[in-house]
């Protein structure tokens, strides 16, 4: 079996070292691409075509992981070549999905949920061909949630709502706390309930949102224009909080 990859990053080069079988060989190439995607494949176990399209029409599971601004990009560049499975792994709202399905003849909405490099990542899937995919169970975790495209990332964006929103009432929470001189005693409290590392996993999520304060503001506005006929009082207050 081949697995091509458009994208030779992050998610594409763990995905590579995770999926270890004498019967799979990957492909991917380096056609217009940074020096830095070009040492990621220098050091990856995968064959170099010259182009995108080559690495499409010869792929039997051909991997989108490139970024949400060119996933569409990308499905309408190579989708037309791809005889196998287009497996979508970028982080995209589902109205994205349903336009590269447009684009797509056999497209798998994937999702990864926690980062890839993570102790346990999960693959939720949904589409019709998913349950193709159920022999990755084997290297990662792996789901078919649905046979109904966009379901996978329906499910990611709400997932999203709930983390995001969380961290923002997190710095919030933390904020009053210290200036009521109470910070330790307010984690200890919360980690009776919350459980032990309740406290490093708290300040490492407040991290990671204070460093990543737009592009997590812009994933909330993607949840609230997406869920626009829900009740997203809470998700709302997070934006403007985080826009702060
Ligand atoms: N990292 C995670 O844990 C994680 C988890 C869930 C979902 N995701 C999603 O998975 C996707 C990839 O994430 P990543 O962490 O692997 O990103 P990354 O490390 O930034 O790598 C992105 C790769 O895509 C390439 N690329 C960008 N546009 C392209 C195009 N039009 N054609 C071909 N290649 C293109 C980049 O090449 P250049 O270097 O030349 O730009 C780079 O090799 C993203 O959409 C992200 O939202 C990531």
């Amino acid at each position: 079996m081949i697995i091509g990859f458009i994208g030779f990053g992050k998610v594409a080069q763990n995905l590579a070292g995770i999926i270890e079988s004498d019967d799979i060989n990957f492909i991917t190439s380096a056609e217009s691409r940074s020096p830095e995607t070009v040492e990621n494949i220098k050091n990856s176990n995968v064959e170099v075509l010259d182009t995108f399209r080559q690495v499409a029409s010869r792929s039997d599971i051909l991997i989108s992981a490139t970024s949400p601004k060119n996933a569409l990009d990308a499905a309408r560049k190579y989708g037309k070549y791809a005889k196998g499975i287009y497996l979508d792994l970028n982080n995209i709202s589902p109205d994205t999905t349903s336009e590269i399905n447009k684009a797509v003849g056999n497209l798998v909405d994937g999702a990864i949920i926690g980062k890839i490099d993570s102790d346990n990542p999960t693959l939720y899937l949904s589409g019709r061909s998913a349950s193709e995919l159920l022999f990755l169970n084997e290297f990662i975790q792996t789901k078919v949630i649905s046979d109904e495209i966009g379901v996978a990332s329906r499910l990611k964006l709400l997932r999203s709502a709930y983390t995001k929103t969380l961290s923002a009432l997190l710095i919030e929470s933390v904020e009053i706390a210290r200036s009521n001189a109470l910070e330790d005693e307010f984690f200890e409290t919360l980690a009776l309930t919350e459980g032990e590392n309740f406290k490093e996993k708290s300040l490492s999520r407040i991290e990671n949102t204070l460093n990543s304060s737009k592009r997590k503001s812009e994933e909330l506005e993607e949840i609230i224009d997406y869920f626009d006929e829900n009740d997203l009082t809470m998700v709302k207050a997070a934006l403007k909080k985080l826009s702060r």
